[in-house]
C-alpha cells in the first residue's frame, strides 16, 4: 500500500456481542464497507467508524451496549475537538429492539440498523455524511429483499474453520426469547447461494464449515428445481465439495430434528459427531410454559435416535434456570435429564425477563437467590460431566484439524471431531492439515496429544492399549 492510498483508507472498528450469527454479520458488514474505503482495525481510538453489533438476549447483554456507548462518546468528542469525526453505528438485536429509543437515549449515535438491513449500510453512510444532515439515521426494517442477495459472500481470510449463515430468524416464539422479534421470520438461503459461498470459502483454504442459523435445522432452502430441501440433504451436498473435511451446524431445535437429519449423522462422514441441541429444561410443565413444543421424553428419544445413528455423537446444550413458576421439583427434573443424557459441554443461564416477551408477564417470577443457587448446582453437574468427557479422551486417538500455531515453537492447536481444543507438537504438519493424534493429557479446557504417523495408524489400537494400561 502506498502512503497515498493509506491516507484514503478510513478506519473501521467493529465490536461484536452475542451469538455466532453476529460474528458472521460483523464480517459481512466489514465487506460491505470495504468498497467505501473502510479498513478494519482493532481499536476504536483512531477509528473513523465504530459499529457495535449488539445482543439483546439477556438483560446483562443489552446493558453492556449502553456502557460501551458511553466510552465511545468520550472518544467521539475528543476526535471532534481535534476537528475530526467518528461515526458511531449500533447494529444487531438491541438496535432492532430499541431503535428509536436508542437514538433518544444516546443522541450522539449516528446510525441504528437492524440485522436485516446490513446491505443498506453504504446508503446509510452516505446519508450520515450528507451536508446539512442532522440527527441519527434509523433503519430497522424487515425488508422484502434478502440482505444475503445484496452482500458480498463470506471470504475465508486465512481461516481453516469458517461460519456460513444458511438460515436466519425464528418462528418458534419460545415465551422467554426475543429472537423472533429481533431477527424476524424464519428465512432459508437458496441452496445454490449456500453452495457457492461454501465453495468459495473452501477454495480459500477453509476445511471446516459451521452452518449457522437461529434454528439452523429448520432450514428449507430452495434448490435449482424449486424444491425445498432440508439440512440433512444440504449437508450431503456440501460433503461433496472436495477438501471440505468437516461440517458442523448450530443452533438446532429438537422439534426440527427429522429422520433425514438423523440419517445424515449416520452416513455423512464429514458431519462431525458433536451436536448442540438445547433443551432449556427437563420439566414438562416448564417446557410447556416455555412453548418449546416438545416434552422431556421426546427430547430423550431424539437423543437416542441420534446416538443410534452415530454412536460416538457428543452433545452440548443450553439450560435456563429460574423460568417463572419453576419449582424445586421442576429444577430436579432438569438435573435428571442432564444425568440421563450426559453432556460434553453446556451453557447455563439464569432466566432474564425480556421486555415484550410473554414470560416476562407470567406470575411466579423466581427470586434471584434461588436462581443463583440452582445455577450453581446445575453448573457443578455440567462441569463434572465435561471433565469426565475430556478425561475419557485420554488414551484414545482422534483426527485433529490444525487451526493455528500454538504458544511453543513447533506446536499446533487443532480441534478434535468432538470440538475439543488439542495441543500437539506437529513440526511436520501445517495449519489446515488433519492428522491422527493420540491424546495423552487432559487439561481443564484443552487436551494434549502426540502425532501418530499416518503410516503407523494401524498401531492405534496397540497405542491406546499401552496408554490405558
Ligand atoms: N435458537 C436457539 C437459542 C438462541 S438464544 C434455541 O432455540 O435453542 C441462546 C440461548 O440463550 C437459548 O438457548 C437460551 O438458553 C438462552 N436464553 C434465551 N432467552 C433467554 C432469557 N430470556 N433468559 C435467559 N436465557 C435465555
Ligand atoms: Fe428463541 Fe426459541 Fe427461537 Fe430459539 S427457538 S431463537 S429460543 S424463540
Ligand atoms: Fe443475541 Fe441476537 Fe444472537 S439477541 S444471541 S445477537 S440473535
Amino acid at each position: 500500500m502506498t502512503d497515498g492510498s493509506r491516507s484514503l483508507a478510513r478506519k473501521l472498528f467493529i465490536k461484536t456481542y452475542g451469538c455466532q450469527m453476529n460474528v458472521y454479520d460483523s464480517a459481512r458488514m466489514a465487506e460491505v464497507l470495504a468498497p467505501l474505503g473502510y479498513v478494519p482495525g482493532d481499536s476504536p481510538k483512531d477509528a473513523d467508524m465504530v459499529i457495535l453489533n449488539t445482543c439483546h438476549i439477556r438483560e446483562k447483554a443489552s446493558e453492556k451496549v449502553y456502557s460501551e456507548l458511553g466510552r465511545m462518546r468520550v472518544i467521539k468528542e475528543a476526535r471532534a475537538e481535534e476537528g475530526g469525526r467518528m461515526v458511531i453505528a449500533v447494529a444487531g438485536c438491541v438496535a432492532q429492539a430499541e431503535g428509536e429509543e436508542m437514538l433518544r437515549r444516546a443522541p450522539f449515535v449516528d446510525m441504528v440498523l437492524g440485522p436485516q438491513t446490513y446491505h443498506r449500510l453504504p446508503e446509510m453512510v452516505a446519508r450520515v455524511h450528507r451536508a446539512g444532515h442532522e440527527g441519527g439515521v434509523l433503519d430497522t426494517d424487515f425488508p422484502v429483499e434478502s440482505k444475503f442477495d445484496h452482500m458480498p459472500a463470506a471470504r475465508s481470510g486465512s481461516a481453516v474453520s469458517a461460519f456460513l449463515s444458511i438460515q436466519e430468524g425464528c418462528d418458534k416464539f419460545c415465551t422467554f426469547c426475543v429472537v423472533p422479534y429481533t431477527r424476524g421470520a424464519e428465512y432459508s438461503r437458496p441452496v445454490a447461494q449456500v453452495m457457492d459461498e461454501a465453495r468459495s470459502l473452501v477454495a480459500g483454504g477453509v476445511r471446516e464449515l459451521t452452518l449457522l442459523g437461529q434454528n439452523v435445522n429448520a432450514y428449507h432452502g430452495l434448490d435449482a428445481d424449486g424444491r425445498e430441501i432440508g439440512l440433512g440433504a444440504l449437508a450431503r451436498q456440501l460433503a461433496q465439495i472436495d477438501s471440505l473435511a468437516r461440517i458442523r451446524y448450530t443452533t438446532s431445535h429438537p422439534r426440527d430434528v427429522n429422520a433425514e437429519l438423523i440419517a445424515a449423522h449416520g452416513e455423512v462422514r464429514e458431519l462431525m459427531p458433536y451436536l448442540h441441541l438445547p433443551v432449556q429444561s427437563g420439566s414438562d410443565r416448564i417446557l410447556e410454559a416455555m412453548n418449546r413444543g416438545h416434552d422431556a421424553a421426546r427430547y430423550l428419544r431424539i437423543v437416542e435416535d441420534l446416538r443410534a445413528a452415530r454412536p460416538d455423537l457428543a452433545l452440548s446444550c443450553d439450560f435456563i434456570v429460574g423460568f417463572p413458576g419453576e419449582t424445586e421439583a421442576d429444577f430436579e427434573a432438569t438435573l435428571d435429564l442432564v444425568r440421563t443424557v450426559g453432556y460434553a459441554h453446556s451453557y447455563t443461564f439464569k432466566y432474564s425477563a425480556r421486555p415484550g416477551t410473554p414470560a416476562a408477564a407470567l406470575p411466579g417470577q423466581v427470586a434471584e437467590e434461588v436462581k443463583d443457587e440452582r445455577l450453581a448446582r446445575l453448573q457443578d453437574l455440567i462441569n463434572e460431566q465435561q471433565a469426565a468427557f475430556n478425561a475419557a479422551s485420554v488414551g484414545t486417538s482422534c483426527e485433529v484439524l490444525f487451526e493455528r500455531a500454538g504458544r511453543h515453537p513447533g506446536q499446533l492447536v487443532g480441534r478434535s471431531p468432538h470440538n475439543q481444543a488439542v495441543h500437539v507438537d506437529a513440526p511436520r504438519h501445517t495449519i489446515g492439515d488433519i492428522a491422527v493424534v493420540i491424546i495423552e493429557t487432559c487439561k481443564p479446557h484443552s487436551l494434549e496429544g502426540r502425532l501418530l504417523d499416518r503410516d503407523a495408524s494401524k498401531s492405534v489400537a496397540a497405542e491406546e492399549k499401552r496408554l490405558s494400561a
